[in-house]
């Protein structure tokens, strides 16, 4: 049996995703149905069976959820939605004794609520369940059992059932998230636009909680992101537990075989706090990959971590979420002892620029990281200028509700592209 369904992901990577799914059908699947469906903004469509839905929510290190579809017509009201879900067969998914959350997304609806639109299939799903069951489900929001989408456009209505549960950005290993963590999801889609491979030396000097770090590992020891997750499919009446069983197991097996091999891998991070490497640390402690080295540098004295050209890639604090550090002197670290000195040197420097920190990682880059690819993800459209870098290309990419660039430096020798000082001209 066939299932059409949505993949959504963060919008900007609709292409990296589709491309992920064509590896995934390749290589995951042993012949299983798996047809490839439109790109759209924000997400990929594809047709498959259970074994498809099953594999993209283990391997895919980009999708946000896999949502199965249930249903689709055209609507002008709240009693036309209700309706479409009234008919629905929900009880050959789940029972009155799961619980249940409804999630409403649109786009050019004419609906004045969608909080009613919401409220109006989770009755008809209540209703179903009660005429058919003579029980209704509860709702919980927090820990649902079972997620039922709600895709609204001018005039469609498109019902989904998602077979994920928590989000997929979600790995089941982190517990230390950091001030201004990456979702996993767009970290490993940004790896994917880098053209890495486990044979290149990969560096973020500006690791936070290790995002780039933990995603790249994985790639390189093929580890399933999902294999330390449970599913919202799990909670359904049906799913192809054995298809499923033996997913999960060679999963399993591989991660076994990727600690085991002791396999060498050039990834590398830094950062200039303290406390957010012992976070990252203590992530990739619990999910299973401790041998990454880190150290506690300020970006500005950073220097190639391996010989041989690579691939640099960060993140910097955005101004709208947490301060750089690290404006004073080069080389300066401060750490948590020096807390207390750190609020009083913020408030002197509470005027500096950050323009003097990006031209000093400009200069890093220019003068010791020759031959490398560094790729930048910001919401500063300036950055270019601020290191007085030409940009080689950017993609635009959403971090949440954030539009954001990611700018390509190609730092080849001789003819670093560089911006006259005082060009800061926001890039587009
Ligand atoms: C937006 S966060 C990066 C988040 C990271 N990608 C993650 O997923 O957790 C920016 C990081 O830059 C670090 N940072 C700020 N100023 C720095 C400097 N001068 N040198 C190195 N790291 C710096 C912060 O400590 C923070 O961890």
């Amino acid at each position: 049996m066939s299932f059409d369904f949505f993949i959504p992901c963060p919008r900007g990577l609709e292409a990296a995703l589709a491309a992920e799914l064509t590896d995934i059908a390749a290589n995951r699947l042993n012949g299983a149905a798996f047809t490839p469906g439109a790109q759209v903004p924000g997400g990929v469509h594809f047709r498959g069976g259970w074994p498809a839905g099953m594999a993209v929510n283990l391997h895919s290190r980009i999708a946000s959820r896999v949502l199965l579809k249930i249903a689709e017509r055209p609507y002008r009201n709240e009693q036309d939605i209700y309706a479409l879900a009234l008919e629905q067969r929900w009880e050959q998914w789940f029972s009155a004794n799961e619980t249940l959350r409804v999630d409403t997304t649109a786009i050019k609806s004419p609906l004045r609520s969608l909080e009613f639109a919401t409220l109006r299939v989770k009755d008809a799903v209540c209703d179903r369940l009660r005429d058919v069951s003579g029980a209704r489900p509860s709702v919980d929001t927090a820990y649902p059992d079972v997620r039922v989408f709600v895709f609204l456009t001018a005039t469609e209505c498109t019902l989904y059932l998602d077979t994920s549960g928590e989000p997929l950005f979600k790995r089941g290993w982190r517990l230390d998230k950091g001030a201004a963590p990456l979702r996993e999801n767009l970290a490993a889609g940004i790896l994917r636009l880098t053209g890495w491979t486990p044979d290149v030396p990969l560096y973020d000097p500006m690791c936070g909680s290790g995002t780039f770090l933990a995603e790249a590992t994985q790639v390189a020891l093929d580890i399933a992101p999902g294999v330390e997750r449970r599913f919202g499919f799990e909670k359904l009446r049906q799913y192809d537990v054995s298809a499923w069983q033996a997913l999960k197991s060679a999963a399993i097996d591989a991660k076994r075989a990727a600690r085991g091999g002791k396999k060498h891998l050039q990834i590398y991070g830094s950062d200039i706090s303290g406390d957010m490497l012992e976070k990252a640390r203590a992530n990739f402690e619990r999910a299973g990959f401790d041998s990454i080295p880190l150290k506690q540098l300020d970006a500005r004295g950073m220097t190639p971590p391996a010989a041989g050209p690579g691939i640099l890639v960060a993140n910097p604090p955005y101004g709208e979420r947490i301060e750089v550090r690290g404006r004073g002197p080069r080389g300066e670290v401060r750490t948590r002892e020096r807390d207390s000195r750190d609020d009083t040197f913020h408030r002197a420097h509470a005027d500096a620029p950050d323009a003097e920190f990006f031209q000093a990682l400009g200069d890093a880059l220019k003068q010791r990281f020759t031959g490398w690819h560094a790729f930048v993800l910001t919401s500063d459209r300036k950055l270019p200028g601020q290191l007085r870098l030409r940009e080689s290309a950017k993609t635009p990419l959403f971090n949440g509700a954030l539009e954001c660039r990611l700018f390509r430096f190609d730092l080849i020798a001789g003819s670093v592209r560089q911006r006259p000082a005082g060009d800061t001209n926001a890039a587009s």
